[in-house]
């Protein structure tokens, strides 16, 4: 059996060992999936021997995704822009490739799963660290209207704007100084998992604008909540993405793209 992993510190609570089981039922692969842990001063020597001994392909978790970015000897153009490899896999020749699905796996999510188009929209990302720097070249790659980073520390939201110009129109913003109505809004800071929210103007969202956010969790995040008292009627959260990156890693693995729909119910079953 062909081995693959995912590798992060905590790992244990990862869903990637159910969804990926579930993609080699479903497409007959002959393939094993497990979690690993690294510790924190040891992601190099784990992935070495895991290499070493066989294994086939990694997904890489928190906090390990800008190591194996430069632990990877080719990077493909979108891993090289994002800073971050969560995907890693032997070539024939024995050379370390390295690429990142999150955005492709969010666009997919957003556009196939949900919907919405981006192509043409006003599109705000709040956040500008490295989950948002991960999906901007995907995003811009739909051909928005244009894409606006607000940020908390503005200079962090004018740093990726600089980097990702050559590929679409992009500016960066303040919260407070946030002005105009977007069509469709992304959370990618990480305030939700303390249960916060970024400090978003009024008049930024109307009912028609749709919401979308990076984060997940068996009750709705409270970006969703927010949305939903401000009349939002489409607010979802980021477990299709999730699921669709997976799939992306696993076909870039197995030559097979899974369907994911089945999968992303199985694991949202899972979670209530
Ligand atoms: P990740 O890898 O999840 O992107 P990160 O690189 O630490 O993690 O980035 C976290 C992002 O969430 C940043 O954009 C951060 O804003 P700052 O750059 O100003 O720190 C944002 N963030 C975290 N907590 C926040 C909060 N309570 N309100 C608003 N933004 C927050």
């Amino acid at each position: 059996l062909d081995r693959y992993a995912v590798i992060g510190n905590p790992v244990g609570h990862s869903k990637s060992p159910t969804i990926h089981a579930a993609f080699a039922e479903q497409t007959v692969q002959a393939m094993t999936y497990e979690a690993l842990l690294a510790p924190l001063d040891g992601f190099k020597d784990v992935v070495s021997s895991f290499f070493q001994n066989g294994g086939k392909g990694l997904n890489i978790t928190v906090p390990f995704k800008l190591e194996a970015w430069q632990m990877a000897e080719r990077r493909t153009e979108r891993a090289e822009l994002a800073g971050a490899v969560n995907t890693l896999w032997r070539s024939d020749e024995g050379c370390l490739w390295g690429d990142t699905t999150d955005g492709v796996g969010m666009v997919t999510d957003i556009t196939s799963n949900h919907g919405i188009t981006i192509t043409g929209k006003r599109v705000l990302i709040l956040g500008a660290g490295g989950a948002v720097r991960g999906v901007l070249q995907p995003l811009l790659e739909q051909n928005p209207d244009r894409v606006v980073i607000a940020n908390r520390t503005l200079s962090k939201a004018e740093t990726l704007a600089d980097l990702f110009r050559s590929f679409g129109t992009i500016e960066a913003s303040s919260f407070e100084t946030l002005l105009g109505e977007f069509d469709l809004v992304i959370n990618g800071t990480s305030a939700s998992l303390q249960g916060d929210l970024p400090p978003i103007p009024e008049g930024v969202i109307s009912r028609d604008s749709r919401v979308y956010d990076m984060m997940y969790s068996a009750e709705k995040t409270a970006f969703m909540q927010w949305a939903e008292s401000q009349g939002v009627a489409l607010a979802v959260d980021g477990l299709g993405m999730l699921v669709e990156q997976a799939a992306e890693s696993f076909a870039i693995w197995r030559g097979v793209r899974p369907e994911t729909g089945p999968v992303i119910r199985q694991v949202r079953a899972a979670m209530v």
